[in-house]
C-alpha cells in the first residue's frame, strides 16, 4: 500500500552567513490512518521536518513523496492546488482570521476550494466545537 507520506533521504542545511545543517538522511514512512508524533529535544529539527513535509520549505536534498505525489517537483501553481485537496495544518497558533467567525474559518479552505459546502450542519457542528475549544482555552489560559 502506497505510503500517505514517505520521505526519502532528506537532508537540510539552512544557509546564511554560515551554514546551518539540521536534517541528516532522514528516512520515513507514515501509512494511512496511521498516527505519528515527532519528539525530540529542542534545536533537533522537528519545525524544520514538518516545515518541509507540509510543502512550508524545501529540502536540500531528497524527496517528499505524499500519496505518491513528489510535492517538491511541483510547479507553485500545481502545489497550491495540491495543497488546498490533500494538506491541513494545525498551527501551534490558532492563525485564526479575526474577522471571521469561527465557522467561517473552518469553511474557509472548502470556500476557496470552491466546493460546495457539503453538510453544512457538519461544518456548523465543527465551528461550534471548535469555538467551545477557544472559549475553553482562553478561560484556561486566564486562570493559569
Ligand atoms: N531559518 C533558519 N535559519 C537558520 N537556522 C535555523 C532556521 N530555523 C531553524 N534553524 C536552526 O535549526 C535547528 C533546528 O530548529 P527547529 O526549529 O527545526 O528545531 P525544533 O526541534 O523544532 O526545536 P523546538 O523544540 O525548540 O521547537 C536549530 O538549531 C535552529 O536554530
Ligand atoms: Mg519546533
Amino acid at each position: 500500500m502506497t505510503p500517505v507520506v514517505k520521505v526519502d533521504s532528506l537532508n537540510k542545511t539552512y544557509t546564511g552567513k554560515l551554514p546551518v545543517p539540521v536534517l541528516h538522511d532522514i528516512n520515513l514512512e507514515i501509512g494511512p490512518s496511521e498516527m505519528v508524533a515527532l519528539v525530540g529535544p529542542s534545536g533537533a529539527g522537528k519545525t524544520t521536518l514538518l516545515n518541509i513535509i507540509s510543502t512550508l520549505d524545501t529540502p536540500t536534498e531528497g524527496k517528499v513523496l505524499i500519496r505518491g505525489t513528489d510535492v517538491h517537483q511541483l510547479s507553485q501553481r500545481e502545489l497550491n492546488r495540491f495543497r488546498r485537496g490533500h494538506l491541513g495544518c494545525i498551527f501551534q497558533d490558532d492563525l485564526l482570521l479575526d474577522h471571521l467567525t469561527a465557522l467561517d474559518n473552518v469553511m474557509l479552505p472548502g470556500r476557496i476550494a470552491r466546493r460546495r459546502a457539503k453538510g453544512r450542519e457538519g461544518c456548523q457542528e465543527k465551528g461550534r466545537i471548535q469555538q467551545e475549544s477557544i472559549c475553553r482555552c482562553r478561560r484556561h489560559s486566564e486562570n493559569a
